[in-house]
Order: structure tokens, then sequence, then C-alpha cells
């Protein structure tokens, strides 16, 4: 068994769609930490109702992001983690956690990257008049969303569309992404070759 650990900042509905696959054993995986900078966020609650550990790193009472990064990458380390999950998580990593993670990072990105990186995917999404969107499940490399593309989900924009339905439908999808790609990782059919990640 594989251990992950889940990274999340808000409501957490990600992070349950993979609680819920590891329960329902869709995924080969042991869930052994909840990391989060919000002591209000709702993936709390989750957690807790499943007895998976939380780490709570309050960004407000860190000096600086350099003392945040420090505690975080040290409660990353902690974990023994085989793989670590961005499931809303809502700020971006520094170099040195990508660097002593590579290959071990993974994000949930609403949107069709490389179209519409960065917050509000589907808000941009409907700002530019697209006719297709989607979701995106990728590893973290240094760039803002950039890196090697794991698994994606088309999802149509529909007429009359705005920014709350369009994600909520997207939602849907995410949450069967995100399990799915947890899964190839933890049977280790993810190969990353250059910016190309091939599913054996
Ligand atoms: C999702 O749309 C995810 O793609 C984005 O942040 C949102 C998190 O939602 N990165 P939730 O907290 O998992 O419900």
């Amino acid at each position: 068994m594989k251990r992950i650990a889940v990274l999340a900042s808000g409501r957490g509905s990600n992070f349950q769609a993979v609680i819920d696959a590891i329960e329902n054993k869709q995924v080969p995986a042991i869930c052994a930490m909840l990391i989060t900078d919000n002591p209000e966020a709702y993936a709390i609650e989750r957690a807790r109702a499943k007895n998976i550990p939380v780490t709570i790193l309050d960004f407000a009472t860190y000096p600086s992001r350099e003392a945040y990064e420090k505690a975080l990458l040290r409660a990353m380390e902690q974990c023994k983690a085989d793989l670590f999950v961005l499931a809303g998580y809502m700020r971006i990593l520094g170099t040195g956690i990508v660097k002593a993670f590579s290959g071990k990072i993974i994000n949930i990105h609403p949107a069709l990257l490389p179209a519409f990186p960065g917050l509000h995917g589907q808000r941009q999404a409907i700002q530019h008049g697209v006719k297709v969107s989607g979701c995106t499940v990728h590893f973290v490399d240094e760039s803002l969303d950039g890196g090697p593309i794991i698994v994606q989900r088309c999802v149509h924009v529909q007429e009359g569309d705005d920014e709350e339905t369009l994600s909520s439908r997207i939602l849907e999808y995410e949450h069967r992404c995100l399990p799915e790609a947890i899964r190839l990782f933890c049977e280790g059919r993810l190969i990353i070759d250059g910016r190309n990640v091939r599913i054996r």
C-alpha cells in the first residue's frame, strides 16, 4: 500500500472523493495525513470524521513565507508519504519543496491545461468564451500549473453557463479524475518522460 498525504485549504470535496475511493478500494493507498494552511478549512472536519491525522500550519501565524515553507517541508518529510496530493491547496509551493519531492506531488486544476492556469480556471473559461473546458491532474513542477499532465476530462460549456454552473459540472469530473490519477500512481503505472506522462 502506498502512503498518500493530501494538502487542502478549503471545503475539501476532492479530498472527500479521495477518501471515498480509498474506502471503496478503488485506490490502493492509505491516507496518512491532511495538511492545511487554513485552520477554518472544512477539509479538517472531513479528516477528523475518518480519523485521518491533521497538520494545521496556519499561514497567518508565520513571520514570513520562508518560515511557513520551512515548516511545511518538515511536515511533508515527517509524513513519509509516497505521494502528495494538492486538492484545493491555494498556495504555490516553493522551489525547495518542489525539488525535494520531484515526481511525487500532483495537483487537480479546474480547466484543460495549459489553458487557464492559476486562480479561477472556470471563470477564465467563461470569460474567454470557450466551448469546451474541463479538469486536469498533473505533476507539480516549478511552473504555474504547467507540470506533466496525467489525466484530463472535457466538460462542454453550455448556453447560459456562468462560473457557478460550469464549476459544479467540472467538479463532478474532478471527483473522478483525481482518484483515477492517484490509483495510476499507486499502481506504479505512471512514467514521466520529459513533458509526457506515459501510462503503462
Ligand atoms: C477545485 O475546483 C480544484 O480543482 C481547485 O480548487 C477547488 C477545490 O475544491 N484546485 P474542493 O476544496 O476540493 O472542494
